[in-house]
């Protein structure tokens, strides 16, 4: 399981102050040297945490230290003042991996995964178009058989579930019948020949179970981490982290 430390919430209280403190690119960096495998922005067009050159200057830092870059968005948001739009920025950054999400411009955070719509036509040609300068095409989908069904018909290499109602329920229901579920939605998706990643709400209580799935290829974590590094510092966080993904 390859863990991708997404440093949204490092840019936010960066822009809490309007300096360049803290520095992205440093704790890239040592994320990086921790041995996480790769890092995740997720731009928003309000520049709220990670903006059009943040992802544009550690796309070059990622990609020069040998490691992945996952630039996460909504796919069909254009440029409006200084952000530059997704698919630019793709073409730009030319990413190990594009993740597509279906975030309306109001949303805290990321609530729901694609479902077909009148964007079907649009989305399967910005995917073929996408892959010409991402290695790995990725859809955002709850996590069911019908989102996979969904993401394979629309010409995706990768799924990336939505594992928050898993975070949330977690611990409070027997468990085990959830696993099994994502257990279920995972081998459908890897029959389609389709990679598996998730993301959302994933920490160090609730990851070490879909850890033991051995089924899921890459996890995308942003805000726990943060607030881990707040009780145990960055470095030792992350080494947490990699403790679960790779054990
Ligand atoms: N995946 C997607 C699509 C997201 O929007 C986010 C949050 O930016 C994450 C994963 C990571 O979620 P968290 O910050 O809760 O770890």
């Amino acid at each position: 399981m390859l863990l991708s430390i997404n440093l949204n919430k490092i840019a936010l209280l960066r822009n809490s102050r309007g300096s360049n403190y803290p520095n992205l690119e440093s704790f890239a960096l040592k994320a990086l040297d921790m041995g996480a495998e790769g890092i995740t922005l997720h731009p928003r067009p309000d520049h709220r945490h990670a903006t059009s050159n943040d992802v544009i200057n550690l796309s070059k830092i990622v990609k020069d230290y040998g490691a992945e870059f996952n630039i996460e968005g909504n796919p069909f948001e254009e440029k409006t003042g200084d952000y530059l739009g997704f698919t630019e920025l793709i073409k730009i950054c030319e990413p190990t991996q594009a993740t597509l999400v279906p975030d309306t411009l109001d949303q805290i955070t990321s609530d729901h995964g694609w479902t077909s719509g009148s964007h079907d036509q649009n989305l399967i040609g910005t995917i073929k178009l996408l892959k010409s300068y991402a290695n790995r095409v990725s859809l955002f989908i709850d996590p069911t058989t019908e989102g996979v069904d969904y993401a394979h018909s629309m010409g995706a290499d990768s799924i990336e579930l939505y594992t928050e109602n898993y975070a949330k329920t977690f611990k409070k229901i027997d468990s085990s019948s959830l696993i099994e579920t994502y257990k279920k939605t995972i081998i459908f998706a890897k029959s389609l020949g389709l990679r598996v990643n998730a993301g959302h709400d994933l920490n160090l209580e609730n990851l070490p179970a879909l850890k033991k799935l051995n089924l899921i290829d890459e996890v995308s974590i942003g805000h726990a981490i943060i607030v881990d590094a707040l009780n145990y510092g960055f470095e030792d966080t992350i080494k947490r982290y990699i403790q679960i993904t790779k054990g």
